[in-house]
């Protein structure tokens, strides 16, 4: 049974993950203004998974009993100094998310709800893959500099060989 505030932060964080996906399609859009469409596809492709997120943490409250309220998503800012600047903010974004999930988790674990600390285990471990990967494309692109079509292609071989759709 989820307690009151289990359902709360739940709800948040399902919010939160929409806002993940809302942030991603922003940053793909600006990709897109560029000319950098297999960066605009990869963030694209990464909204997507935001969005799988969200949904599964509603099949979870659902399933767990719990009422659903989703949240307003604010707006995620449309400028960008470069493709440097998003990948840091890639990067900071999804250190915030650890950190609320690792908050989920400390709730769970403060009710004694193990059915949540159990479902929540698959978020834990999902983002140490997105800092681990967004962390690799900071460094990617730190290293081409101003050579923006070497870093697409690189961005591309990788996803390809990890079998990584990116559109
Ligand atoms: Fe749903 Fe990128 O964390």
């Amino acid at each position: 049974m989820l307690s009151n505030e289990m359902i709360e932060k739940l709800n948040e964080q399902i919010t939160h993950e929409f806002y993940s996906s809302y942030l991603y399609r922003q940053m793909a859009a600006w990709f897109a203004e560029q000319n950098l469409t297999v960066l605009q596809e990869y963030f694209t492709t990464h909204a997507a998974e935001e969005e799988m997120h969200a949904t599964k943490l509603i099949d979870y409250v659902l399933k767990a009993g719990g009422h659903v309220k989703l949240g307003a998503i604010a707006a995620p800012s449309d400028t960008f100094s470069s493709p440097l600047d998003v990948m840091t903010k890639t990067l900071e974004h999804e250190r915030g998310v650890t950190r609320k999930i690792h908050e989920l988790m400390a709730q769970a674990e403060k009710d004694r709800d193990y059915s949540t600390r159990s479902y929540l285990q698959w978020y834990i471990d999902e983002q140490v893959e997105e800092e681990a990967t967004f962390g690799e494309l900071l460094a990617l692109t730190r290293m081409a500099g101003d050579h923006l079509l070497l870093l697409e292609e690189r961005i591309e071989k990788r996803a390809a060989k990890r079998g990584v759709a990116t559109e």
